[in-house]
């Protein structure tokens, strides 16, 4: 059965460009490429988006589809094992198709090199035989858009790099944008919420959607079994103080990170692997998730010898900074929650 959080989710993501909240960017260049492909009735140029999870790429690649009226056909980087799996992917695509490729980053060079002719002159060069009587053919491919999703742009290889006409960024949403995302979940999912008790979750979402929808459904638990099952200030207080996620949205594994800096590293720098495994997680989560966040916050600073934990990061966990330390007589008490 499906987990019921991940229907919850499909039910819940916007089908058009019109229902997308935040991205006011990207979403105003969105529109231009999609309606300027319309107009032209040609497919759309290939798209690549890149940001942390749970910020919506997914959903605007889905959205894309929608848009254009074509057959989205979706996989991933670690799913494409062999060229000839993409060579099967490639020559069953239709004019105008989509084909979705997340966690492009992990697409293997054999298979990256069937892509390039194929985004580019839409041909597909296969090999028939073996030895010196080897030859390769080429078969043309209807005209067809790659959208590409990645949390590692560093990751995607140059040649592939190029052969996108648009590279967008998602950034973490505004505050105001992630209220109103949560406050059309909870009206879709028929949860009774006040403003006040949204704006608590949404300023503990760390600026992604899918966290603020997770924590939205947490404090609905809350709110059915510790309450009169409403959403108000004091219920998401105390369903998110009790998840552990502070004001500022951080959780046990942020607050750990900056920890060991401060007390095995003496602030830093230090480098984000050897942290990883001083607290046993894994450097991709801390890679993808965890530092961008830090470094959005102001709460660590990247240095070419490592990271940093700022002025700020220390305050926040009510720890004085050793440089600050000589000019303040009382210590802060940290107030997280
Ligand atoms: N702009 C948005 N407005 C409303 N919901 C969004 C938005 N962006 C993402 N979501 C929701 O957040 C969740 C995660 O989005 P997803 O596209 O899977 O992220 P990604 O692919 O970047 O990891 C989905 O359930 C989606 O419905
Ligand atoms: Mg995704």
């Amino acid at each position: 059965m499906i987990p019921s959080d991940d229907r919850v989710d499909f039910a819940l993501r916007p089908r058009m460009l019109s229902e997308i909240t935040g991205q006011d960017q990207v979403r105003e260049n969105l529109a231009i490429l999609l309606s300027a492909a319309r107009h032209r009735k040609e497919a759309l140029d290939h798209v690549l988006f890149y940001g942390p999870p749970g910020l919506g790429k997914t959903t605007l690649a889905h959205v894309m589809a929608n848009e254009m009226g074509v057959n989205i056909k979706i996989t991933a980087g670690p799913a494409v094992e062999r060229a000839g799996d993409l060579a099967a992917i490639l020559s069953n695509l239709q004019e105008g198709d989509i084909l979705f490729i997340d966690e492009i980053h992990r697409l293997g060079r054999a298979v990256e090199e069937i892509l390039y002719p194929a985004m580019e002159d839409a041909v597909l060069d296969i090999m028939i035989g073996k030895g010196p009587s080897a030859r390769s053919i080429r078969l043309k491919l209807p005209r067809f858009t790659v959208i590409g999703a990645t949390t590692r742009l560093s990751l995607v290889s140059a040649p592939l790099r190029a052969r996108f006409g648009a590279v967008y960024r998602l950034n973490y949403y505004e505050l105001p944008a992630m209220e109103k995302i949560i406050q059309v979940a909870a009206g879709k999912l028929n949860i009774s919420a006040d403003e006040a008790g949204i704006h608590e979750i949404a300023l503990r979402s760390r600026g992604t959607p899918r966290i603020g929808l997770r924590l939205l459904r947490r404090v609905r638990d809350y709110a059915q079994v510790r309450a009169d099952g409403i959403i108000d200030k004091p219920v998401s207080e105390s369903a998110l103080e009790l998840l552990n996620i502070d004001r500022a949205g951080l959780d046990d594994v942020d607050r750990r990170v900056l920890l060991t800096i401060i007390e095995k590293y003496r602030g830093g720098p230090v480098g984000l692997s050897t942290i990883a495994a001083s607290i046993s997680e894994e450097s991709d989560t801390i890679m993808e998730v965890v530092e961008p966040y830090l470094l959005q916050l102001g709460f660590i600073d990247r240095t070419p010898q490592g990271r940093c934990v700022t002025v700020k990061g220390y305050t926040h966990l009510g720890i004085q900074h050793p440089e600050t330390a000589e000019n303040e007589t009382q210590p802060k008490q940290a107030n997280l929650f």
